[in-house]
């Protein structure tokens, strides 16, 4: 669990830009790290938020003069606004076409949340982790002045910040499904080979040892369904799945309420 502790000597806020500052300082106190103006090899920190080309990024020593990892808001080649959800598609399938409501328990990089969101889902987003939901907090805004998220009058996905395991136990209305995609330790050589955005998000968080206990309490939560996203060699959280749906080296497990 990310804490203001947990970032002490691992991240600051970078300011490039003076126009920023008040935004760059608000962001660090919020954060409880340090605001730097410059970063040299003598930095202790190897993590920097910090706001490029509109967007606020998150950069590691290696990334400093590139580009910086944000929120990405595109959509997927061939991806559409269309409803009810496609056919095709693992995700899609598991996910199913009777669901209209989804909580992503694990919201990250918001990669799954936003291929939902332009499924058609309503989705709210749980995170707990202070730097993701700077990042995803900047990425809703600019999901919000996107032209066809606009034209048919969306609003982003809500931003619920906090540990899931406790934010599930006290939604009021249950989804129709909770969606779960933790951290794993990566096993074998094979395995999907993961982003640099994951890498580095593992770096900064750490993998989530506490899976187990989100699934329970997402089975208990939930109005009909938890689909749990595991890379290929893992075991399932719940047991025995209801169904699963393959797709390359990561499946979808579907426990349906009441199984
Ligand atoms: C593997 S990433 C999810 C990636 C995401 N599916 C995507 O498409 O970008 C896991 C994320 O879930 C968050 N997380 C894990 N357990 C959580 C919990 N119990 N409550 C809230 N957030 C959690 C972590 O902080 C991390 O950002």
């Amino acid at each position: 669990m990310a804490s203001e502790l947990a970032y002490s000597g691992k991240l600051a806020v970078l300011n490039n830009d003076l126009l920023v500052s008040e935004q760059s300082q608000a962001l660090a106190n919020q954060l409880g790290v340090p605001l730097y103006y410059s970063v040299d090899k003598k930095t202790a920190e190897d993590f920097f938020l910090t706001w490029r080309d509109g967007e606020l990024k998150l950069l590691d020593k290696e990334l400093l003069k590139k580009g910086g990892l944000s929120v990405d808001i595109q959509p997927r080649n061939g991806e559409q606004r269309s409803w009810p959800a496609p056919k095709e598609g693992a995700l899609a399938q598991a996910i199913g076409r009777k669901t209209k409501t989804v909580v992503d328990a694990t919201t990250g990089w918001a990669q799954d949340s936003l291929h939902l969101f332009r499924m058609g889902y309503e989705v709210q987003c749980i995170e707990r982790s202070p730097i993701m939901l700077a990042l995803l907090g900047d990425a809703f805004q600019r999901l919000e002045q996107v032209d066809w998220v606009q034209r048919l009058k969306l609003s982003a996905p809500s931003l619920l910040a906090g540990n899931a395991i406790e934010v599930l136990a006290s939604l009021e209305d249950a989804p129709d499904c909770i969606y779960i995609d933790p951290m794993f330790p990566p096993k074998r050589k094979k395995s999907a080979l993961p982003k640099k955005s994951m890498l580095i998000l593992r770096d900064l968080l750490g993998d989530d040892s506490d899976s187990q206990q989100l699934f329970d309490v997402a089975i208990a939560a939930t109005g009909k369904k938890v689909v749990v996203k595991m890379p290929d060699y893992a075991e399932p959280l719940g047991g025995k799945p209801s169904e699963v749906f393959g797709s390359k080296l990561v499946r979808y497990d579907v426990y349906l309420r009441g199984n």
